[in-house]
């Protein structure tokens, strides 16, 4: 049964897939409206998401399929101490695929392993989140018609931000690309991510921790949150909080077709009216998200035989 714990559980040739299956339903939605139509999608999300849970529920409902939900940890047995592998092997007696998100690393993985049903990991702790780099990379797909060849700042909390290592992951398979990685000490790339990926495959990294030196340089300038529920004590988040904040005014020396990315939730990183800029692309993102997920509920469906 296949499943997406991983951006890597795709090859190249899988993304290539989806990004054509995303536009083609973007140009022909009604081609698609019954292609889900009697299987249920199962949401569970054991941890706050506004996006993500939503625009899978959106999905599966634009597919013509349905949705049953556990929002919130304490609404499910979890809270009466169910393992994660039951909730799998009990959610897969009623539903058709599972989209699940968890505070703890690795609980997609044990889902997987235990459900009789193909799983996607929505979010598992700090560790990756393949759906939104799904986004993120039609986004790109979308504003630079290309994934090769590109130089990525991404910036803010890389120590937390699952969302960084799963892009970093994608778009390390592309010829070409240099990363830029800009953050506090604190909050730099785990070297999980800096020797298993960027060394180990040879790509150019460069990190630092001033962003307006940098700017000029940048195709791609992939903002996040600083990560308040990964940390151990408030003190630390509130002194790194505010460590980045793009405004207009540090956007003078961009290049003028840069992309400027965030996976949001946005808390204080990105000025408001730096929304009106034609460079800003998040709420794009928020759209391609979407069609994204579209695209993977078909896939792994007509994969596990239950659609045609
Ligand atoms: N980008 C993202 O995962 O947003 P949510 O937490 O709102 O789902």
């Amino acid at each position: 049964m296949k499943s997406l714990i991983d951006i890597l559980d795709l090859t190249v040739e899988e993304l290539d897939e989806l990004i054509a299956t995303a536009e083609d339903i973007i140009a022909n939605p009604a081609k698609y409206a019954q292609a889900c139509h009697g299987l249920k999608l199962a949401s569970l999300f054991f941890e706050p998401s506004t996006r993500t849970r939503m625009s899978f529920e959106a999905a599966m409902y634009e597919l013509g399929g349905n949705v049953i939900s556990v929002t919130g940890a304490g609404t499910s047995s979890a809270a009466k101490g169910e393992s994660v592998a039951d909730t799998a092997k009990t959610v897969s007696c009623y539903t058709d695929i599972i989209a699940i998100r968890h505070p703890k690393e690795g609980a997609a993985y044990v889902t997987a392993k235990n459900a009789t049903i193909p799983v996607i990991n929505a979010g598992d702790g700090g560790h990756c989140h393949p759906t939104q780099t799904l986004a993120d990379l039609l986004t790109i797909w979308r504003e630079k018609g290309r994934f090769d060849h590109l130089t990525i700042g991404v910036c803010g909390d890389l120590k937390f931000g699952r969302t960084v290592h799963s892009l970093i992951n994608a778009m390390s398979r592309y010829e070409g690309n240099k990363f830029v990685l800009i953050s506090p000490e604190e909050l730099k790339v785990p070297s999980y991510v800096k020797k298993d990926v960027l060394q180990q495959k040879g790509i150019p990294y460069v990190q630092t921790t001033d962003l307006e030196s940098v700017m000029p340089e940048l195709d791609i300038l992939y903002m996040t949150r600083v990560q308040r529920e990964r940390f151990f004590n408030e003190e630390d988040y509130l002194r790194l909080k505010d460590s980045y904040i793009l405004t207009v005014d540090k956007l003078k020396t961009a290049k003028k077709d840069l992309a400027i990315l965030h996976p949001l939730p946005r808390v204080n990183e990105i000025s408001v009216a730096v929304d009106d800029d034609p460079r800003a692309c998040y709420f794009k993102q928020v759209l391609n998200g979407k069609y994204m997920r579209e695209a993977l509920i078909l896939k792994l469906l007509k994969e596990a035989g239950k659609i045609q």
